[in-house]
């Protein structure tokens, strides 16, 4: 059967893939219960949409960091991306280019950086977890701006790994015939086997956990690559990213796979946006999986969205064509609800073209510091 919305990729990934893996692209942390409301929190924003416009041309064009893309719609992080697919990231990277999209290329992919850069042209990000050791990081930063990455983004919610159980029930570790192939050469490449999950034991190991504000301007000083704070979550925090300068902001939780009972990002993101008062852009990630849920990001202020388990999903059923069909299908969507609102760019989509339960009982009390 054809498949018509990127959701229904989880369903032939399930029957495709190993159980161990599977889960490991699906779980959230402990009882999974910001995993719903991630989707189910885009449901209680509902449209205002005009009437009567002329919508014969679309434009989704957007700029980030200042560089063209054709919609604001684009790649988050997802690790082991060759667990679904034997072209894993190669798969991704050329499906974001040809869908004139940004990729973001995770460190922990199963392909490096030179081998995604590779793959011909294309505006790629690199994201960043930090090592305890620095030169790792220093070398690996490095070898991103070489390989011609854009911009980092840097990961902040993971000082160590949230619990999965389905992870430490599966005892989860890479297979034996794939690496992390960033640390392939600095002989961190390989996930020991544990007793619970090999993941969360290697993030104990190697992730530093000391990680602070000072880094984010430490990395200011071996990179000239602007830097997108991944992992914001409220106002207190994006101000502070805006002071320690931060390019951006990416308003996430890591896919509901950190710590659990955090709001959905879609709830989270007006209050930073408000913080970040237009001296950066805010990114969203989290649950996107509709074009109408692309609108409603916007709306609330997001410069633009990324997806990241339709992209593993579709990887796991139709490598390369599945990945771009879900860009497309997304693509599509965005741009009809965009017809249907009367907006005809970017610039025309406003907080006046949705209403959120929230708007009924008033503003959110201003946070206290
Ligand atoms: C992730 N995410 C993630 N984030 C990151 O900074 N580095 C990483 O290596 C990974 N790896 C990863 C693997 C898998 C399987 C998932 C599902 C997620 C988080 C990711 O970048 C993003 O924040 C979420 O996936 C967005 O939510 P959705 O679109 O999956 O709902």
């Amino acid at each position: 059967m054809e498949v018509t919305n990127i959701t229904e990729y989880q369903a032939i990934a399930k029957e495709k893939l190993p159980k161990m893996a599977y889960d490991y692209y699906a779980s959230g942390a402990e009882d999974q219960w910001t995993l719903q409301e991630n989707r189910y929190a885009f449901s209680k924003i509902l449209f205002r949409p005009r009437i009567l416009i002329d919508v014969t041309k679309i434009d989704m064009a957007t700029t980030v960091l200042g560089f063209k893309i054709s919609m604001p719609i684009m790649i988050a992080p997802t690790a082991f991306q060759k667990m679904a697919h034997p072209e894993g990231e190669y798969a991704t990277a050329r499906a974001a280019s040809a869908a004139g999209t940004i990729m973001t290329l995770s460190s922990w992919a199963t392909s490096s950086v030179e081998e995604v850069a590779s793959t011909g042209p294309g505006i790629r990000f690199f994201q960043l977890y930090v090592y305890k050791d620095r030169n790792v990081v220093a070398q690996l930063v490095r070898r991103a701006e070489r390989a011609g990455f854009k911009a980092i983004a840097l990961t902040v919610d993971t000082p160590r790994l949230g619990r999965r159980e389905a992870d430490i029930k599966n005892r989860f570790t890479l297979p034996p015939f794939l690496t992390l192939k960033n640390f392939e050469g600095l002989d961190l490449g390989k996930m020991d086997e544990a007793a619970d999950s090999g993941l969360a034991s290697y993030v104990a190991g190697q992730i530093d956990r000391s990680l602070s504000w000072k880094d984010v301007k430490w990395l200011q000083t071996i990179t000239k690559l602007p830097i997108l704070v991944k992992g914001v979550l409220t106002a207190e925090d994006a101000r502070l990213s805006v002071q320690a300068g931060a390019a951006g902001i990416i308003v996430s939780n890591h896919g509901a796979r950190q710590l659990d009972y955090v709001p959905a990002t879609i709830m989270a993101l007006e209050e930073v946006v408000k913080a970040a008062q237009g001296r950066v852009p805010v990114f969203l990630d989290g649950g996107v999986r509709r074009g109408t849920d692309v609108f409603k990001a916007l709306a609330l202020g997001a410069s633009g969205i990324f997806i990241g388990r339709p992209v593993v999903f579709s990887l796991a059923a139709e490598g390369e064509a599945g990945v771009r069909k879900v860009l497309q299908m997304l693509r599509d969507e965005f741009e009809l609800t965009m017809a249907l609102s009367g907006c005809r760019s970017l610039k025309e989509i406003t907080r006046q073209h949705i209403m959120t339960e929230w708007d009924a009982s008033g503003p959110l009390p201003a946070p206290r510091l």
